[in-house]
C-alpha cells in the first residue's frame, strides 16, 4: 500500500513509530519463508512526562525532530543491514471508509471509484494519497453480490512528513501501511473466523474486527496504557517511572482488594467497554458473531488483563503472537511470547514484501 514494488532487496525494515517507543523488526526473505534477521526497540518515556491529565493526551503528536533522533540512535545500536522500511501510520492519520460496490474487475472498479471517492473522503482528492482493497462480499436482499471495498486515505502532508523523517535518519522509505493492516497480517490468516484486534498501545487503543484474514471494521479510542500510568501517578502521588514500574510489575492481579487495582480498573473496563460498543456494532452491521479477542500492544502485557478480559467479554483471549508468522534464531525461544504484543506490528511491516500478492494501487 502506497509504496512501489522493489526486486533484488534482501532484507526490509519494518518500523512501527509509536507514541512511546519505536519498534523495528529486519526481516529477510529466507528459505523456507520470511525470517527475523534482527529487531530492536527504543522507548522514551519524554512525551509521557510532558503530559500531566488526560486532556492532554489527545493533542499528542510525533515531534518530527524527536522522531528522527530516536530512529537514528536506535538504527546505530541496532546494526540493521537493511536501508529499505515499510513503516506503518497510525490509524488516526487516515482516513479508513469501508463501502460496497456491485460485483465488477479491478480495471472497472478503479474507474467507478474515480467518480464515487469524493464523497467518502473530507478533504480534497489533490491533498491526499487513496488505496483501496477488496475485502470481502455480500449478497444483498435481492440476491445481487456487492464487493466490499475497503477505503484508505492518507493526507499527503503526513506522507511527506514520514519521508522527511525517514530520509533524515538515512533510511529508504519503501511503503507506508496504516498500523491495523500491518497487524493483521501478522496476527491473522484467511482461515480465521471473525476476531478482534485489539491494541493497546501507549496513546490509543485500536480495535479493528478481522474475518478471514480481511480488516472489516476499525475503531480507535484515547483510552490506554499513558491513562492507566497517569491514574496511578496521580492517585499514589508518585512520579511517572515509579507508577509505570508498578504497573507492569503487578497490573490488576491484585483484584479489587488492591489500592493499585482499584486506581487502575476504571481505566481497564472503559477499555474493554469500547471493546464490547465495537462487537456489538459489527456484530448487528455484518450478521456475523466475533468468536476470540487477541490483545495486542505494550498495554496486553499487564498481569493479570487477559484473564480479566476474558471473564469481562466472555469469549476467547489470545496474546498475539507474530512469531509464528516467521522464522527465528532459537536462542529468542525463551522472549517470543513477550515480545510478540510489542513487535506485532513492526514484524508485518517486514514481511509484507515476502508474503503478499500485490494488488493494484
Ligand atoms: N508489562 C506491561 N504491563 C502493563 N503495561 C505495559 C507493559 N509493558 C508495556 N506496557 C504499556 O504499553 C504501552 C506501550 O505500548 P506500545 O509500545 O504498544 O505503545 P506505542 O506503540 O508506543 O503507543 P501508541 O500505539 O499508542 O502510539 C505503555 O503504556 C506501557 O506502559
Ligand atoms: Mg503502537
Amino acid at each position: 500500500m502506497f509504496g512501489i514494488k522493489l526486486f533484488g532487496t534482501s532484507s526490509y525494515l519494518g518500523v512501527d513509530i509509536g507514541t512511546t517507543s519505536i519498534k523495528i523488526a529486519e526481516i529477510g526473505k529466507g528459505g523456507h519463508g520470511p525470517e527475523l534477521q534482527n529487531y530492536g526497540i527504543l522507548e522514551s518515556y519524554g512525551h509521557l512526562e510532558r503530559v500531566n491529565n488526560a486532556i492532554q493526551t489527545s493533542a499528542l503528536k510525533i515531534m518530527e525532530a524527536d522522531t528522527i533522533q530516536l530512529l537514528k540512535t536506535l538504527i546505530k545500536h541496532s546494526n540493521f543491514k537493511s536501508r529499505d522500511a515499510i513503516a506503518s501510520l497510525p490509524s488516526f492519520a487516515a482516513f479508513i471508509t469501508l463501502f460496497e460496490m456491485p460485483q465488477m474487475n479491478d480495471a472497472d472498479i478503479a474507474k467507478t471509484m474515480q467518480f464515487q471517492i469524493g464523497q467518502y473522503i473530507p478533504l480534497p482528492l489533490t491533498e491526499v494519497s487513496i488505496d483501496w482493497l477488496k475485502v470481502g462480499e455480500r449478497q444483498d436482499d435481492q440476491g445481487f453480490v456487492k464487493e466490499q471495498i475497503l477505503l484508505v486515505s492518507i493526507p499527503n502532508e503526513t506522507i511527506e512528513k514520514y519521508q522527511r523523517i525517514f530520509a533524515a535518519a538515512g533510511l529508504r522509505l519503501r511503503a507506508i501501511e496504516i498500523e491495523s493492516l500491518a497487524l493483521l497480517r501478522s496476527v491473522s490468516d484467511a482461515n480465521m473466523p471473525p476476531t478482534m484486534v485489539v491494541d493497546i498501545g501507549s496513546r490509543s487503543t485500536n480495535i479493528a474486527v478481522v474475518d478471514k484474514g480481511n480488516l472489516r471494521y476499525n475503531f480507535q479510542t484515547d483510552m490506554s496504557g499513558a491513562g492507566i500510568t497517569q491514574a496511578l501517578a496521580g492517585g499514589l502521588g508518585i512520579k511517572i517511572r515509579r507508577a509505570e514500574k508498578l504497573k507492569r510489575e503487578r497490573g490488576i492481579l491484585g483484584g479489587s482488594e488492591s489500592e493499585l487495582s482499584t486506581l487502575m480498573m476504571p481505566f481497564v473496563d472503559a477499555i474493554l467497554n469500547e471493546v464490547k460498543r465495537v462487537k456489538t456494532k459489527y456484530e448487528q452491521s455484518f450478521g456475523t458473531v466475533v468468536t476470540q479477542v487477541i490483545l495486542a500492544g505494550g498495554g496486553s502485557k499487564m498481569p493479570g488483563l487477559a484473564p480479566y478480559a476474558q471473564e469481562q467479554l466472555g469469549l476467547p483471549i489470545v496474546i498475539a503472537d507474530p512469531f509464528q508468522k516467521i522464522h527465528y534464531p532459537a536462542a529468542l525461544e525463551p522472549i517470543v511470547r513477550d515480545l510478540g504484543p510489542s513487535f506485532a506490528i513492526s514484524i508485518g511491516l517486514g514481511i509484507k514484501e515476502f508474503v503478499e500478492a500485490h494488488p493494484a494501487v
